[in-house]
């Protein structure tokens, strides 16, 4: 990048309006510069370029703010700000407007760097030096690392013996990790271990997309803002939990990844364990990073150890064969890119955990994932217990006639994380006529209607965050290492037990997962809810 690429940051996109003006004041971090590992990458471009362009269009972004895209293929500033422009324009929540495009761009600027080469990061540091003087961004740094897991730590190891993980007196200097952290306990201990050599903890900001989304973070509005619900949250009230993250795509060309990865290490170990300590932890006492961050580790070490032996018996895997997923063929697993032909790899799983302390005894959680289902949907269902005694004896009304008293439906609350953003709460309901007949029926809010407004995309929050200084929805390493506990010993246990050949895969693209997933639920007299 040439020393004069970074223009100065006059062109400031903060808006006039006084009011927001003040608003804004409390979520605009000083400047800086954000650097992104790995910018020639599809997460820069899909993600993290469209998510900085939309804080930048409602003025969230300081004047001088700045990006400096490093990656290994050549590029100038004008051709990364060209390709940057198309992927706002391609993929961005908000429309590209030339004016904010133009002070935003002022901002971009790329740099080739080779980890291979001693003085590669030369250019980057040139480019920040210059950013400094001339932008304002007086040594405050962000790195993203978007690179490829075995470049973390050779990365971190480089940037440390150049200097630049120190934060200089009154300038921070943070990191944002994707997953995978590690593949199972003891390599995401070493993995922090090595990115402590370079970066102190509080420096590091794991990023979790699933903790960015509004609706998980209304989770903890709802627990922690109503009076209502938390005197039912617990084991006396609740039969127990149920999550489902499933995704109607395949592996989307990234068969080298998912072979190695799998289901349970690419959505269970870090999503869906970082939704089961929200929905389960203790209220914390305030919203301070660490203290919500206990909580929810507290939560974690909670969940009662799996011992490789009975992993079988707490977990169902499953693996898709071609099918129909919106009206048109898939192929199988197998059968994508960069796939072993006879893989057993799991892109199925459904799993109880327990959880001792008072609060749960008794109540589990059930998780359960999947690619290539018939609908994508993410949703949290509480199932409350039945009422102890029905007075309406048996004038029950289901669609399929009366039944006996027993069979009123519990009572659900159901987060809907994505899509159709929302909430609701079923309840029985009398069916009018001179029957007393009961049937259930919906009390729903739902985002899209109630606030008129596009919720925020989760890179937009936590990479304003990070740029905050706010670690508060980003996974501290103990979280990361609890979630590997649980997640290990079912990896042991599995890698003991393999697939019977035979049944693998066992489920068709399409449908809701393996016979046995359904089986498992139905061993505890329970079944899984359709989103
Ligand atoms: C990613 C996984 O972490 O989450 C992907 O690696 C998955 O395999 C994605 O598709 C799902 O995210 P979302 O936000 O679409 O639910």
């Amino acid at each position: 990048m040439s020393k004069t690429a970074l223009r100065t940051g006059e062109a400031s996109v903060t808006g006039a309006n006084p009011l927001l003006a003040g608003m804004r004041t409390a979520r605009t971090p000083v400047p800086c510069a954000l650097v992104i590992f790995g910018a020639s990458g599809d997460l820069t471009m899909r993600k993290l370029v469209p998510g900085l362009y939309a804080l930048a269009s409602e003025g969230s972004l300081p004047a001088g703010f700045t990006v400096v895209g490093a990656g290994r293929t050549a590029m100038t500033d004008d051709e990364f700000r060209a390709s940057m422009r198309k992927a706002v324009k391609g993929y961005g929540r908000v429309p590209l407007r030339d004016d904010i495009w133009e002070g935003f761009a002022a901002g971009l600027g790329y740099v080739t760097y080779d980890l291979e080469r001693s003085d590669g990061l030369a250019a980057l540091k040139d480019a920040l030096d210059t950013g400094d003087r001339t932008r304002g961004t007086s040594g405050n740094r962000v790195y993203y690392y978007s690179v490829p897991p075995s470049a973390v730590v050779p990365l971190s190891e480089r940037l440390r013996s150049e200097g630049m993980c120190v934060e200089p007196p009154g300038s921070f200097v943070r990191v944002i990790v994707e997953k995978p952290f590690g593949r199972n306990l003891e390599t995401a201990r070493e993995l922090s271990r090595r990115l402590h050599e370079a970066f102190r903890e509080e420096q590091i900001y794991r990023i979790d997309h699933y903790l960015g989304k509004e609706t998980v973070q209304n989770i903890l509005v709802l627990r922690f803002a109503n009076g209502i619900f938390e005197p039912l949250w617990n084991r006396q009230y609740i039969d127990h939990v149920q999550m489902t993250v499933a995704e109607t795509l395949g592996v989307e060309g990234r068969g080298a990844y998912y072979e190695e990865s799998g289901a349970l290490r690419d959505i269970v170990q870090n999503h869906m364990m970082q939704l089961a300590a929200i929905i389960g932890m203790e209220a914390p006492s305030n919203f301070q990073a660490e203290t919500v961050r206990d909580e929810k580790v507290k939560l974690l070490r909670a969940v009662r150890p799996i011992h490789p032996d009975d992993a079988l018996a707490l977990t169902v895997r499953g693996q898709f064969a071609g099918g129909w997923v919106d009206g048109e063929p898939v192929p199988g697993y197998r059968e994508e890119k960069d796939v072993d032909r006879e893989s057993l790899r799991e892109t199925f799983v459904a799993m109880k955990l327990d959880i001792d302390n008072w609060r749960w005894a008794g109540t589990p959680f059930y998780l359960r994932t999947g690619k290539r289902l018939p609908k994508r949907a993410t949703e949290i269902v509480i199932q409350f217990r039945r009422v102890p005694h029905s007075p309406f004896g048996g004038n029950v009304a289901t669609p399929s006639g009366v039944l006996p008293t027993d069979s009123i439906d519990p009572n659900l609350l159901v987060l809907r994380i994505q899509p159709d953003e929302g909430i609701t709460l079923r309840v029985s309901a009398k069916v009018p006529g001179q029957m007393m007949r009961i049937r259930g029926v919906n009390m729903d809010f739902s985002y899209g209607s109630a606030f008129l407004k596009e919720s925020p995309e989760a890179y937009e929050r936590l990479l304003l965050d990070c740029m905050l200084g706010d670690p508060t929805l980003f996974a501290r390493e103990d979280e990361v290492e609890e979630a590997w506990r649980v997640c290990t010993a079912i990896l042991d246990g599995w890698r003991a037990h393999p697939p019977d050949r035979a049944n693998c895969p066992n489920y068709e693209a399409g449908t809701w997962g393996p016979e046995e997933s359904h089986a498992f639920m139905a061993r505890d007299g329970r079944a899984w809810h359709r989103p």
